[in-house]
C-alpha cells in the first residue's frame, strides 16, 4: 500500500520518500538579501525529506515586503544559494527554489529608491504592514503595472530561474499563493484591470501562465512546480468565483507536464475571514483539484503524520508538505519512520514561535535531532 515511504516520481527525480520541506520565510539572509553558512545549515538538516521547498526568494528588489529574505537576482545570492544547494546535495536531498515577488504587500520602506510598491491594480491590502524600523504602518496603495511593466515582471522571474538553475538547484517553484503578485492577478478581489490581464479568468490567469511558461523554457517543464491556494484568505484575498477561477488556472497548468502542483489547503484563518470577504467563499481541498491535473499533486496545511499517511493512502495527493512541524523538527522523516514502524514512543519538538522570524541559529538551526536525545 502507497505510504509516505513509497518512493515518488517527480519530474526527472525518484524521490525516496513523500515528504516535504514546505517553503517557510525565516528572515535570516545575509548582507545583500543573500544566504550564507547558517541558512545552508538549516535547509542540510532538513535534507531527508524527499524534497525541500526553499523559503521565498525575491526575483527582483521590488518584490521585497519583510526584512532579511533572501533575493534570487545577483551574482552574490547566486553564490549564496550555492551552499546552500551544496550542502543539501551532499547530505543526499533535492531541493527546489520558490521564486517570489509580494507585488502590494509591500511599502516605499522596502522598495528601492523609496517607490509604491506595485501590483495587478490601485487597490490596497487591508491591515498593516511591519516595516524594517520594527514599526507598522497601512499596506499603502500600490500602482497598477502597465502592459511595458508587466513583461519587464515576468522577465525578472526568467532571470531569478537562471540564477537558481546557476546555484545548483533541482527545479523551482512559482509562489502562486497567500496573496502575492501572480494571486494579486488570479483573482478578482485586486485584479480590476479591463486589458488582456484582467476581466475574465482567462486573462487573470494569464501573468501566472506567462510566467510558468517563461521558467518551463529555463528548465524543461518536469522541473518546475506551482504553488496556490485556492482557498487562502491571507493578506486580504477573495474571489467572487474560486471554482471557476482555480478551477481554469489549474486546467491550464495542467496542460504544461509540470513537475507538480503544489495546493495549500484551508486553515482555520481561512475558515475564520474567508466568509467574512467574500459570500463565495469556498474551502477548496487539494482533492478537488485531482480530476484537473494529472501530474503529481502535493499537498499541505496542518497535515499530522496520520492525516499524512490517511491522505496519500486515499490518493488524494502524492506528497505532503509539513511547514511548522519540519521547521521544529529537522529530523521528521526519521520520527516518521519510527511511527511508521510502529513505535509510540516518538517525540516532537514544538515550534518556537517567537523565533519564526529574524535572528540567529537560535530556534533555526539548533532544535534537537532524536539522536541528541
Ligand atoms: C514561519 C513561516 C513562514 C512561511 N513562509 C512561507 C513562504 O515563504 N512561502 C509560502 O508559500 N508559504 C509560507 N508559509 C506557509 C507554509 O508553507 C505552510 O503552508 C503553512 O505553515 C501551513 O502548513 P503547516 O500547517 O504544515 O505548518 C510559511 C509558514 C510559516 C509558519
Amino acid at each position: 500500500m502507497t505510504d509516505l515511504f513509497t518512493p515518488l516520481e517527480l519530474g526527472p527525480y525518484t524521490i525516496p520518500n513523500r515528504i516535504v520541506l514546505a517553503p517557510m520565510t525565516r528572515c535570516r539572509a545575509g548582507a545583500g538579501n543573500a544566504p550564507h553558512a547558517l541558512n545552508a545549515e538549516y535547509y542540510a538538516q532538513r535534507a531527508g525529506g524527499g524534497l525541500l521547498i526553499t523559503e521565498a526568494t525575491q526575483v527582483t528588489p521590488r518584490g521585497v515586503g519583510y526584512p532579511a529574505t533572501p533575493g534570487i537576482y545577483s551574482p552574490q545570492q547566486q553564490a549564496g544559494w550555492k551552499l546552500v544547494t551544496d550542502a543539501v546535495h551532499r547530505a543526499g536531498g533535492r531541493i527546489f527554489a520558490q521564486l517570489w515577488h509580494v507585488g502590494r504587500i509591500s511599502h516605499p520602506a522596502f522598495q528601492p529608491g523609496g517607490e509604491t510598491p506595485v501590483s495587478s491594480s490601485a487597490v490596497a491590502c487591508e491591515g498593516q504592514i511591519r516595516l524594517p524600523d520594527g514599526t507598522t504602518a497601512p499596506y499603502p496603495t500600490p500602482r497598477a503595472l502597465t502592459i511595458d511593466e508587466i513583461r519587464g515582471v515576468i522577465a525578472d522571474f526568467r532571470h531569478g530561474a537562471e540564477v537558481a538553475l546557476r546555484a545548483g538547484f533541482d527545479g523551482v517553484e512559482l509562489h502562486g499563493a497567500n496573496g502575492y503578485l501572480p494571486d494579486q492577478f488570479l483573482r478578482d478581489g485586486v485584479n480590476q484591470r479591463t486589458d488582456a490581464y484582467g476581466g475574465p479568468v482567462e486573462n487573470r490567469a494569464r501573468f501566472m501562465l506567462e510566467i510558468v511558461r517563461e521558467l518551463t523554457e529555463v528548465w524543461g517543464p518536469s522541473r518546475v512546480g506551482v504553488r496556490l491556494s485556492p482557498s487562502g484568505a491571507f493578506n486580504g484575498m477573495h474571489d467572487s468565483a474560486p471554482r471557476a477561477t482555480f478551477g481554469y488556472a489549474v486546467t491550464e497548468l495542467g496542460k504544461l507536464g509540470l513537475a507538480f502542483l503544489h495546493i495549500m489547503e484551508a486553515q482555520e484563518s481561512d475558515l475564520k475571514h474567508g466568509p467574512a470577504r467574500s459570500p463565495a467563499y469556498e474551502a477548496l481541498p487539494a482533492s478537488h483539484f485531482r480530476g484537473l491535473f494529472k501530474g503529481v499533486l502535493i499537498t499541505n496545511g496542518a497535515f499530522s503524520y496520520e492525516k499524512a499517511t490517511a491522505y496519500i493512502r486515499e490518493g488524494h495527493a502524492d506528497a505532503i508538505a509539513f511547514g511548522e512541524l519540519y521547521l521544529a523538527n529537522p529530523d521528521l522523516p526519521e520520527r516518521f519512520r519510527r511511527l511508521a514502524a510502529g513505535r509510540r514512543d516518538v517525540p516532537f519538538n514544538p515550534p518556537d514561535y517567537p523565533t519564526f522570524y529574524g535572528g540567529g541559529a537560535r530556534g533555526y538551526t539548533d532544535y534537537p535531532f532524536l539522536s541528541d536525545r
